[in-house]
């Protein structure tokens, strides 16, 4: 599709919520910038919603405003897509059609890309059409042109980051209050900060999506959605931050990818990160993604992962790519996932064949002998103990506190440990918890 500078870009929006509304925002504060920049205006044609009857808070005078979600893909005034439902059903429909009648898109849908990015990105590819997402990963964060374009000539190792800022928030506010997961997850409800049903993002879904998306990206292949494990947030204790805090780790919200020769691990997971690492600093709602790559070293990207504006602001950068390469007639060059050579992917590895080092934390009976015991199921399994710690019991109490680190073993393995461990005489009660230790090599 080729458009004359001068002559303008017309949008179709389909979801005109907090990310819809920050765009046309977006698009009309900055019009007359867009004017100058581009030699062209862009214009929100028309917008998609549900319910024709609630406020919006951007001014859509001038755009037909409808219900019927398809009907973007074939509206002859609109030249590019935006779809910003969130829906992976609907969606799916709408990002294929656009694609059909010759129609580029962009969109901030994570779980569509995920699910379905193999069956999408070649359509886009035989269509010549871009499918654009630079807000599907954190927020207003760069980090998919980064992937894109910045490590050409690199090999990525390792992807390692914190891409749900309600987790971020959640762990964070733990921290530092001390206060328990039920009551921070319904302050971050009345604050907009969670969903009223929250799954997705404490389960680890949310995050395992995005991070499907950054290793397709960085090891040039499609990644399987479901074999990226993810583990909740609700099993963290409080005890575990003061104790991970005096061991010199913070508990964060991890999500890592790491590919080695023909293998690839994925995993989200609430993790100790060490102090000295930047990631372990990354606090409150904000996003940060650390990428390993055998040229450029170790970059780190930091920035707001949700919001209208931030979300938004990624959804025009994608926009304004879309204009220049219709104004050039360049659209088959704008992007399309390079999947590399198909005979040669790596596999993804199941999690229990994964390695890392382990924090264990348990109470028993305050005796002699006890740390002995542990050591001697350890070292039955040739794990060895990094560093440990161990608490005195409160007054009036019997049982102490003991947490340890190990050195990095597979993850079968250390279930087996635990197994045994809690089967051991004077291990006292149930409360207990094996947390990974994040670790990018
Ligand atoms: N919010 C963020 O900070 C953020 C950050 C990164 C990515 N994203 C992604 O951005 C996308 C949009 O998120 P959001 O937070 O803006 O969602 P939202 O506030 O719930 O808005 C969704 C919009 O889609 C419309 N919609 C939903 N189903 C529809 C249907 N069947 N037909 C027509 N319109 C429909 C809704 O219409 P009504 O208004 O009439 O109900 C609403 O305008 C999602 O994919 C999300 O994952 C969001």
């Amino acid at each position: 599709m080729h458009k004359q500078k001068n002559s303008p870009i017309r949008v179709g929006i389909a979801g005109v919520g907090t990310v819809g509304t920050a765009v046309v925002n977006i698009l009309n504060d900055a019009s007359s910038a867009f004017r100058q920049q581009l030699d062209t205006p862009i214009e929100v044609s028309q917008v998609v919603v549900r319910n024709l009857e609630t406020q919006r808070d951007c001014d859509l005078n001038g755009v037909t405003i409808g219900t019927d979600v398809m009907a973007l893909s074939s509206a002859e005034d609109v030249d590019v897509v935006i779809e910003l439902i969130g829906d992976v059903n609907i969606s799916l429909s709408l990002v294929k059609q656009c694609l059909l009648n010759g129609k580029p898109v962009i969109t901030a849908n994570k779980a569509l890309l995920a699910l379905h990015g193999d069956e999408l990105f070649a359509l886009s590819k035989e269509k010549k059409l871009p499918i654009l997402f630079e807000a599907a990963v954190g927020g207003g964060i760069p980090i998919i042109k980064v992937m894109r374009e910045s490590l050409q000539g690199n090999r990525v190792d390792c992807i390692a980051g914190i891409i749900n800022g309600t987790c971020n928030y959640l762990l964070t506010r733990m921290a530092n209050e001390g206060a328990k997961y039920e009551d921070v997850l319904l302050d971050a409800q009345n604050l907009g900060y969670a969903e009223a049903d929250p799954t997705f993002d404490v389960e680890g879904i949310d995050a395992a999506h995005k991070l499907s998306l950054l290793a397709r990206l960085a090891f040039h292949q499609s990644i399987e959605f479901e074999k990226i494990q993810h583990f909740g947030l609700a099993d963290v204790q409080i005890e575990d931050f003061i104790i991970a805090k005096k061991m010199g780790y913070a508990i964060k919200p991890m999500s890592v990818c790491k590919r080695t020769d023909d293998k690839i691990e994925g995993y989200v997971f609430p993790a100790l990160v060490s102090n000295s690492l930047l990631l372990a600093n990354v606090n409150g709602v904000t996003n940060a993604v650390q990428v390993c790559a055998n040229r450029v070293g170790e970059i780190n990207c930091v920035g707001p992962g949700a919001g209208g504006d931030a979300t938004g602001s990624a959804v025009v950068a994608d926009l304004v790519e879309v204009v220049y390469a219709m104004q050039e007639d360049s659209l088959p060059s704008v992007y399309f996932p390079d999947l590399g050579d198909s005979h040669n992917q790596a596999q993804m590895i199941a999690f229990e064949d994964t390695e890392h080092a382990y924090y264990f934390r348990f109470r028993v009976e305050d005796k002699p002998g006890m740390i002995k015991q542990f050591a001697s199921v350890l070292e039955g399994l040739n794990i060895s103990i990094e560093a440990i710690n161990q608490d005195e019991p409160k007054e009036g109490e019997k049982v102490a506190s003991i947490a340890l680190i190990t050195n990095k073993v597979q993850e079968k393995k250390i279930q087996k440990a635990l197994k045994d461990i809690l089967s051991l005489p004077g291990y006292v009660d149930e409360d207990w918890s094996l947390i990974r230790v994040f670790n990018r090599d």
